[in-house]
């Protein structure tokens, strides 16, 4: 199951080279120390961008203090706007190793290291002890996480009693087909995917309570057509990186994807539960 994982984000447009490929391009080249802010167009692999990070934060109650896990952090984006914004300490923990790398790397280079750790593992089994963190979050990453059960558990063993969960995700809704979801494993390496009720229920039987379950798909509409969009403008690079045919397929395979969530067939969730 984890090899599908890697297979699809080994031949994903964004990576590691390619943010830092779009600063340069941005700032006239590479000279000079980089900020974390000049990645943050550049280095969030989710639906949203910063906002959408910090409204997860505030779900969770992330402050200065907070030891915070980013559950499939990818390239760390989101862990250097928590870490740089509200000086929180953030580990990300991420499956594909050249993204866990990529991501150490670029909180390096933008003077992170010291707030922001990144770690290469599974979320079925978190690599840290009970109550090590006082917020988990993640986003856009649980998609590709068949027993999302266990993943939920590992967060609910790894938070303080009373820390908080919170996290964004694709859910299934009325309409989502047996083929559209097979096309979906075989193109996105998207499995098991819940229902915002399957969800809930799903929280429950990890052990959390105070479980909130908000419907983001009418929102999420515009911004993935804008991501589709930002995709093809992306062409040149991705051509130059993965090829030309690889390009066309993840034209067809993202194009795929936004038309279930205009056809209201697949949309996103914003959940948060307490331990
Ligand atoms: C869409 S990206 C989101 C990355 C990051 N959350 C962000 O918003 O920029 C999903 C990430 O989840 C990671 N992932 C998928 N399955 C995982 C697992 N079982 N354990 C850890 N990471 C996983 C992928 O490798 C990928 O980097």
């Amino acid at each position: 199951m984890p090899d599908r994982v890697v297979d699809f984000y080994d031949r994903h447009p964004i990576s590691e080279a390619q943010v830092l490929a779009a600063v340069a391009r941005r700032r006239g080249g590479v000279d000079g120390a980089l900020t974390a802010d000049e990645l943050f167009d550049f280095d969030q692999d989710h639906y949203g961008g910063l906002d959408a990070v910090d409204a997860l934060a505030r779900c969770a109650g992330v402050t200065a203090r907070s030891r915070v896990l980013d559950v499939c952090a990818g390239l760390g984006g989101p862990a250097r706007f928590l870490a740089s914004r509200r000086g929180c300490r953030v580990v990300g923990l991420e499956l594909h190793p050249g993204r866990a790398a990529g991501g150490a790397r670029l909180t390096r280079l933008v003077g992170l290291a010291g707030r922001v750790a990144a770690i290469r593992g599974d979320a079925t089994a978190l690599p840290f002890a009970a109550g090590a963190f006082d917020a988990c979050l993640s986003q856009e990453a649980l998609l590709h996480v068949e027993p999302k059960l266990a993943v939920l558990a590992e967060c609910h063993r790894v938070l303080v009693p009373g820390g908080r969960l919170a996290f964004t995700d694709w859910v299934a809704r009325p309409g989502l087909g047996d083929r559209e979801r097979e096309q979906l494993w075989a193109w996105m390496a998207a499995t098991t995917l819940q229902t915002l009720d399957g969800y809930r229920a799903l929280l429950g039987r990890a052990g959390f309570g105070a479980v909130e379950a908000e419907d983001l798909s009418d929102a999420w509409r515009p911004i993935l057509r804008a991501r589709l969009a930002m995709f093809r403008a992306m062409r040149a690079d991705t051509v130059a990186r993965l090829g030309e045919a690889r390009f066309g397929e993840y034209d067809r395979l993202y194009a795929f994807f936004v038309d279930l969530v205009e056809a209201g067939k697949l949309g996103g969730g914003r959940f948060t539960a307490t331990r």
